[in-house]
C-alpha cells in the first residue's frame, strides 16, 4: 500500500502493475481488499489503483464531512498525483458507483471510460434514507457487529457463501473492521446523494454495466435500465454471483473487464 496526502487526509492505495490505468472502488462498508483477485490478475496489462476511501481500510477520515461528492473529490486528487492529467477507466462498485456519476459530474475530462457494478443512478426513496438513519442510529450505539452479520449475507449469493466458508467469513471480518463513526457518515453520505438519472444521457464515455445474476440489491432489470440509457452503454450479467459479483466470481468480471477495455 502506499499513502498519499490528498486535501484534508491522507488515503491508502493499492498501486499495481503498468498500462491504462484503472481505478477500482470499493462499496459500503469494505475496503480495497475487495478488489484482490482484480488487483493480482489485471495489473499484468493495467495500472490498477484500489484505494481505501476516506474513513475506511488505512485512510484517515480528514476534517470535511462525508459526502459523495467529497469521496469523488479525494479521487480526482488522488488519480493525478499517481496519473497525472491521464484519464483513468473508472470501475465503482455499490457505493463506488455513486462516486463514480459524481467523479464523472466533476471532472469528465479524468475518465475514459465508465465501469459500473451493481449500482443504481436514482437517489434514495425517502424509506430507503430514513431506513439508513435508523441503521446509523444502531452503529452508533451498538457498533458494526450486527451489520456485519446481516449485511454481509445479503451482499453475497447463499450459493457462494457455502461454497466459500472462508472467503465469507473474510468478507464479515472486513465490515467488522470499519470504523463505526466512518459507517455513520458513509450512510449519511448515501441519503444525502444526488439522482444521477438526468446525468445517464451526457455520459459520451464507453460504460460498461456488471450485475451479478442473483444480486438482491441491485437487480438486473435495474442494471440493464441503467445501461440502456447511456449512449455507448453495454452491460454483462455475472453468473454465481450477488452483489459482489467482482469478488464472488472475480474470473468473469475480469473477462469483462478485459473485453470492454481493449
Ligand atoms: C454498497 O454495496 O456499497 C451498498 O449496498 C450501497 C447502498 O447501500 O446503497
Amino acid at each position: 500500500m502506499e499513502r498519499f496526502t490528498v486535501l484534508d487526509t491522507i488515503l491508502d492505495c493499492h498501486v499495481e502493475g503498468q498500462g491504462q490505468p484503472l481505478l477500482l472502488v470499493h462499496g459500503f462498508p469494505l475496503d480495497h481488499t475487495i478488489w484482490e483477485q482484480q488487483v493480482r490478475v489485471l495489473s499484468d496489462q493495467y495500472q490498477v489503483l484500489a484505494p481505501d476511501l476516506r474513513g475506511f481500510g488505512g485512510s484517515l477520515r480528514g476534517t470535511a464531512p462525508f459526502t459523495i461528492q467529497q469521496f469523488a473529490a479525494d479521487l480526482s486528487d488522488l488519480v493525478q498525483q499517481i496519473v497525472g492529467l491521464q484519464p483513468v477507466a473508472f470501475c465503482g462498485l455499490s457505493m463506488g458507483g455513486y462516486i463514480a456519476w459524481e467523479f464523472y459530474r466533476a471532472c469528465r475530462e479524468q475518465v475514459s471510460h465508465l465501469i459500473l457494478c451493481g449500482t443504481k443512478a436514482q437517489r434514495d426513496a425517502s424509506s430507503t434514507a430514513r431506513a439508513r438513519r435508523l441503521l446509523a442510529r444502531s452503529v452508533k450505539h451498538k457498533g458494526v457487529s450486527e451489520l456485519a452479520q446481516s449485511m454481509s449475507r445479503r451482499l453475497v449469493s447463499t450459493e457462494w457463501q457455502q461454497a466459500q466458508p472462508d472467503a465469507f467469513q473474510s468478507l464479515q471480518d472486513c465490515i467488522q473492521r470499519a470504523r463505526p463513526q466512518s459507517v455513520v457518515d458513509a450512510l449519511g453520505a448515501m441519503a444525502e446523494r444526488s439522482d444521477a438519472t438526468e446525468l445517464l444521457a451526457t455520459i459520451e464515455c464507453p460504460a460498461l454495466v456488471i450485475v451479478g445474476e442473483q444480486d438482491i440489491i441491485t437487480t438486473v432489470d435495474e442494471m440493464k435500465s441503467v445501461a440502456s440509457r447511456i449512449k455507448k452503454g453495454e452491460w454483462v450479467t455475472i453468473p454465481h454471483a450477488g452483489h459482489l459479483a467482482p469478488l464472488e466470481n472475480p474470473d468473469s468480471v475480469n473477462r469483462a473487464l478485459r473485453a470492454f477495455l481493449s
